[in-house]
């Protein structure tokens, strides 16, 4: 189903968009959903953090044409080995990106696929991030490394009609995140998979507790 774009290593294993900001306001990771890229989130991003520097990567997986994190069996079905390497590679990225650009760790901002693979990266390098806004996500991998996520602060918003993420699995994600030690906040939204006002306003919100 997916086709695998060869990139090359740290800062240049991805393209990416880089927006500075201010060294007092946490740094945010975009990760774009499928068919996305480095662009999508930005606005998002401004708008949930106006004075934060934005680091955005494209996913280097392509399914028919359309940049992913990871690859995947069919929707749903995910190709865990794939998920481990590439959470692996982008946890490169982001140390690459940190020395280039001068930035703490950052919090990942991901959406649907982009979401998930924030997750992986949570279990697979929890020193990558901070802590997490995951939008739609779903469980990437059905048995995780073991990771010890104390400290780190985990926003989840899903959608209660989401065609794609059932309750049980998100729900899991949950469970999962917490028991690794993670301070999770899960918020279940009127609607589906898709953004509304409600993900922008709570997630600016949690940000400014941080
Ligand atoms: C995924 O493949 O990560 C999820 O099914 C979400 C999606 O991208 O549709």
């Amino acid at each position: 189903m997916s086709t695998v774009e060869v990139a090359g290593a740290g800062i240049d294993a991805f393209a990416h968009r880089f927006e500075p900001g201010a060294a007092s306001a946490a740094p945010l990771l975009l990760l774009h959903g499928t068919g996305g890229d480095e662009n999508d989130l930005v606005p998002l991003g401004r708008a949930v953090a106006p004075q934060a520097a934005l680091l955005s990567p494209r996913g280097n997986v392509l399914e028919g044409g359309m940049p992913r994190f990871f690859r995947r069996l069919r929707e749903g079905v995910f190709d865990e080995d794939d998920v481990r390497r590439r959470a692996a590679e982008l946890a490169d990225f982001v140390a690459a990106a940190r020395t280039r650009y001068g930035l703490a760790a950052p919090i990942a901002l991901g959406f649907s696929n982009g979401a998930n693979i924030a997750a992986a990266t949570l279990f697979v390098r929890p020193e990558a991030l901070a802590g997490a806004i995951l939008l739609r996500a779903m469980v990437p991998l059905a048995v995780p490394p073991k990771a010890d996520l104390t400290g780190k602060r985990v926003l989840m918003l899903s959608g209660v009609v989401d065609p794609i993420v059932p309750a049980e699995n998100v729900n899991r994600l949950a469970a999962m995140l917490r028991d690794a030690g993670a301070t999770v906040r899960h918020e279940v939204l009127p609607g589906g998979h898709g953004l509304s006002q409600a993900d922008l306003t709570l997630a600016k919100a949690w940000l400014t507790g941080a």
